[in-house]
């Protein structure tokens, strides 16, 4: 067993790094305040960051999931909003390597590699399907050689930027999640209408919208894999999506305990720094093991996602566990900082706003928990 990281990955997170402090980290604060402007988008597009995953045969950095877990870690500790915008693109992207057809490949893939498209967007969740996502309604109706969709999504994340949408919806009455199936859909399809900004409480800077498609056309060949199995396509996407959460939430929290700690050793009371102090030095130790420990998780499921062995558990563990202490710690840096922690002038604040959602986008915890229960019950301890 080895705990170093091997010297491509060490030098791919140094690259992440680097990129996010010198492009991204001048526009971080803005980001609480206006979306992603287009023109970083394409910045970071071009240098390779919505295809990580992809193979470069495939005009990807073709990055093991150890590494793009180490890039996800890197973006967020600067910006959450990227860091989403990010893992969304590369979430779909990696659904058309694993289950797209080569013509399907060829269009999406190279409209991202080409920032034709600036993100891609996933649409599962409907007003009355979010954690029973097998509740959607959306229909897709075959007529001929096309199909004809017509519901509402919500949650869209990167819907202002995207070209494409892999929308789930329904071809059969199968119940639950035997009869959906998974979809292809240009932003510019006749009947597509894209809906206003949400407002959020963090991740301002990315963009959630919702969409309403009406009879919207689609050829055949749109359909990723065959008829009835587009729930476990969005399955095996949020299972990737998850360890990507997870490293967000990390990134996000060792911003924070970083802050935390360069406040505590400035900041004087009682006639010392309160770096001195227990109190403040175990809210520091604990964050600091907890942030360990998730790494670990994360680093665990990303391995055996690249090995290509089952993680569906361990990606869900490395999401509850990652993003629970995430929230944690965010929230005692901010209680390191007292009254100011709650001023916009310092960081903590916006850390605390963005890693909020981590416990509930591509799946609660307490999905991530029914998850993993059900794996152990029907697969047993290891
Ligand atoms: N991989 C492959 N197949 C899977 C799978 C996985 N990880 N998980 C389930 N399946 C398969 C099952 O094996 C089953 O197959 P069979 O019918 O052949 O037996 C089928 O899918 C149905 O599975 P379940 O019976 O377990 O389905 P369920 O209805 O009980 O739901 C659930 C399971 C885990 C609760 C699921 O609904 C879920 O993950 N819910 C949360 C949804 C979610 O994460 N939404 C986030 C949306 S995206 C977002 O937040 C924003 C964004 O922009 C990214």
């Amino acid at each position: 067993m080895d705990f170093e990281l091997s010297p491509e990955e060490l030098e791919t997170r140094n690259w992440a790094k680097a990129f996010a402090e010198r492009v991204i980290a001048p526009h971080a604060e803005a980001h609480t305040k206006q979306k992603l402007n287009p023109a970083l988008l394409k910045e970071i597009s071009a240098e390779g960051f919505m295809t990580l995953l992809v193979p470069e045969s495939l005009g990807g950095l073709g990055l093991t999931p150890v590494s793009f877990a180490l890039v996800m870690q890197e973006l967020a500790r600067v910006c959450g909003s990227v860091a989403v915008s990010v893992a969304v693109t590369n979430m779909i992207a990696d659904v058309l390597v694993r289950e797209g057809t080569p013509e399907q490949q060829k269009k999406y893939l190279s409209l991202l590699t080409s920032q034709k498209s600036l993100t891609a967007s996933f649409c599962l969740t409907e007003n009355q399907a979010g954690s029973d996502a097998s509740a959607l309604r959306t229909t897709a109706t075959k007529k001929g050689n096309e199909y004809e969709i017509s519901g509402e999504k919500i949650y869209v994340t990167n819907g202002a930027w995207s070209e494409f949408f892999l929308v789930m919806a329904r071809t059969s009455d199968a119940p639950g999640s035997k009869g959906v199936s998974a979809f292809l859909v240009d932003r510019n399809a006749k009947g597509l209408m894209i809906g206003g900004e949400e407002e959020k409480m963090g991740l301002e800077g990315s963009s959630t919208i919702r969409i309403a498609l009406d009879h919207v056309k689609v050829p055949e060949s749109a359909r990723v894999q065959t008829e009835g199995e587009g729930f476990k396509i969005a399955m095996r996407a949020l299972d990737g999506g998850r360890i990507s959460v997870a490293s967000q939430a990390l990134g996000i929290a060792r911003a924070s305990l970083a802050a935390g700690v360069r406040y505590a050793k400035e900041r004087e009371a009682f006639g010392k720094p309160i770096a001195e102090f227990q109190a403040i030095q175990w809210k520091i130790a604990d964050g600091a093991t907890a942030l360990a420990a998730a790494e670990a998780l994360i680093l665990r499921a990303a391995y055996l996602k690249g090995q290509k062995k089952e993680f569906t558990r361990e990606a869900s563990m490395a999401k509850v566990f990652a993003t629970e202490s995430a929230m944690k710690v965010c929230d005692d840096m901010i209680q390191i900082h007292g009254g100011y922690g709650y001023i916009k002038e310092y960081p903590v604040e916006r850390y605390f706003r963005d890693v909020r959602v981590t416990t509930l986008y591509e799946g609660t915890s307490e999905i991530q928990r029914m998850v993993i229960a059900r794996d152990i019950l029907k697969t047993g301890v290891r």
